[in-house]
């Protein structure tokens, strides 16, 4: 019966399950791209690269009090992921996380002041890393707790979420789908001090976020405001979409993530089926050409520009679901390699066409912003390099995808994910973030 309604399922959204992972995603470049850009930050003070020049793909850098900084340090965690236990490499390995923990030393002094409002879950990431390598490691403790404390700190009762932005007007409390992502700092600091308040606000901003974000198909508004003294929606609207009735591409992606994220670690299945309605609705609105566009709603003419960050978050978000579904009991293995396959098929039409091995970014064909003047598109994102290297890693932990660098690495349909993979509480490293 499950078997029968997927098959309708994929009939209908009309993808195929012939793709494999893209023959980039282990190709040396991704190491050694890294690596020159670990090395060649700005220092006194030390900036970050956010985004390429659309010209010439050379790296902006950007003060480290910006909600971007953590992804280059945690992009280097990840590749100590990798050569550690994944594509065993120990030169690799050490190289990469002497690189993460150096490029984290810049962040530690956001911890007294920062402007990033909730973003302080983004800037975690790597400090999360070093905490699932050295537990031991005060610095990265304390970052971890303090962040948390922060978001926590924005947390209004009536209205029932954290505050994503500041406004003049303090009444007027804004909360962006993006804020889903920064709810795991929360999770992460309970685990570290026991402190359940800290689940029940995650708890409470993602109830909120299901029943005022969320539209009946599955799609999502960018932004909703809420009047804080009194707890109603006073307004729907986008800052970074094509209108404010539309769905942004990548807010659709951090739902599917923040969703799938709330399963993770809850186990509440209004978590899941949410994640699931996100998830179909993305899928359903790639075009036929498997580019994804900066938003679905956007028109055809002008041309609008492609997002390859948001298809490689949903990518992840993607094979997040598909792990869930696996650690169902009993393990729902057609659901777990539906979305694997839909996973596998965004990250390679997407990385067909953005894969730019002449620029410092792994892809470009990034969207940071398209309405801000003047639009800041087709760029290279440090996000999205961030979650490709993320999406290599996953599919090689889920046996879909091995290390070599080839083509013909194909995902094994007899060996669907497994439930070996569903929690991140018994390993040394960390698969998560
Ligand atoms: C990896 O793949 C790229 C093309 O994607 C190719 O240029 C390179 O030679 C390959 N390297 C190895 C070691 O196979
Ligand atoms: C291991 O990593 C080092 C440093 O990045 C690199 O020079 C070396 O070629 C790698 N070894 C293998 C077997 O891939
Ligand atoms: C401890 O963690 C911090 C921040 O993550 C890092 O910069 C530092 O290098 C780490 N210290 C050691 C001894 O590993
Ligand atoms: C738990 O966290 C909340 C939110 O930061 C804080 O208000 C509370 O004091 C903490 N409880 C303990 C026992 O530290
Ligand atoms: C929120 O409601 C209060 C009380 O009704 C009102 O004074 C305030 O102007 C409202 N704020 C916004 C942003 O609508
Ligand atoms: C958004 O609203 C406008 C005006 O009400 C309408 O024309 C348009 O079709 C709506 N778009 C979507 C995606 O619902
Ligand atoms: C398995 O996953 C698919 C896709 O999410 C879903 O439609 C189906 O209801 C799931 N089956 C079970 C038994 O949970
Ligand atoms: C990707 O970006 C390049 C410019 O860097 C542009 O020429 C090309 O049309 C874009 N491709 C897609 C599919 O949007
Ligand atoms: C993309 O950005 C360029 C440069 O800012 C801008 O001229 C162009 O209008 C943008 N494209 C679209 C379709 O908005
Ligand atoms: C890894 O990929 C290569 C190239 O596709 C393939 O020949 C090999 O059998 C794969 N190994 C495993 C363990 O899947």
């Amino acid at each position: 019966m499950h078997l029968v309604s997927l098959v309708c399922l994929a009939t209908l959204v009309g993808f195929s399950r012939e793709a494999s992972p893209p023959s980039q995603l282990y190709d040396p470049l991704v190491a050694q791209k890294l690596l020159t850009s670990a090395q060649s930050v700005p220092n006194n003070p030390i900036q970050y690269p956010q985004y390429t020049s659309r010209d010439n793909g050379q790296w902006q850098y950007f003060p480290a009090d910006y909600w971007t900084t953590g992804f280059l340090p945690a992009a280097c965690y990840a590749l100590y992921t990798r050569f550690n236990s994944l594509c065993p490499n120990s030169t690799a390995a050490n190289q990469f996380l002497e690189l993460g923990r150096g490029l984290s030393t810049g962040e530690v002094p956001l911890e007294a002041h920062t402007t990033v409002g909730h973003d302080v879950g983004f800037l975690s990431f790597p400090f999360v890393d070093e905490v699932a390598i050295d537990k031991s490691n005060q610095t990265a403790v304390t970052a971890v707790n303090t962040f948390a404390t922060l978001l926590a700190d924005r947390f209004n009762a009536i209205v029932g979420c954290t505050r994503s932005w500041d406004t003049s007007d303090p009444t007027d409390f804004q909360v962006i789908i993006d804020n889903m992502m920064n709810l795991q700092v929360l999770f992460d600091s309970e685990a570290l001090t026991g402190n359940t308040t800290l689940r029940d606000i995650a708890m409470s901003h993602a109830d909120k976020t299901m029943q005022n974000h969320v539209r009946p198909d599955g799609s999502s508004y960018h932004v909703v405001e809420y009047n804080s003294t009194t707890g109603d929606v006073i307004r729907r609207r986008t800052a970074q979409g094509y209108a404010d009735n539309s769905t942004w591409t990548r807010g659709q992606a951090w739902g599917v993530y923040g969703f799938a994220n709330m399963y993770r670690n809850t186990q509440q299945t209004r978590y899941l089926d949410t994640a699931r309605q996100m998830a179909s609705y993305y899928i359903s609105q790639v075009p036929s050409d498997g580019i994804v566009p900066w938003d679905f709603n956007a028109p055809l003419d002008p041309p609008r520009p492609a997002d390859s960050s948001a298809a490689m978050i949903a990518t992840v978000g993607l094979l997040m679901l598909s792990q869930q579904e696996a650690s169902l009991s009993p393990s729902n293995t057609s659901g777990a390699q539906y979305w694997s396959d839909a996973a596998i098929k965004l990250l390679s039409d997407n990385t067909a066409f953005a894969w730019k091995p002449e620029w410092q970014s792994l892809l470009s064909n990034g969207t940071v912003n398209n309405p801000a003047s003047p639009p800041n598109n087709l760029t290279g994102i440090i996000y999205g390099d961030h979650y490709f290297i993320e999406a290599g890693n996953q599919l090689i932990s889920m046996g879909l995808a091995n290390c070599s660098n080839s083509s013909s690495t194909s995902p094994a349909p007899s060996s669907p994910p497994t439930t070996q993979h569903t929690s991140g509480a018994s390993r040394t490293h960390r698969l998560w973030w």
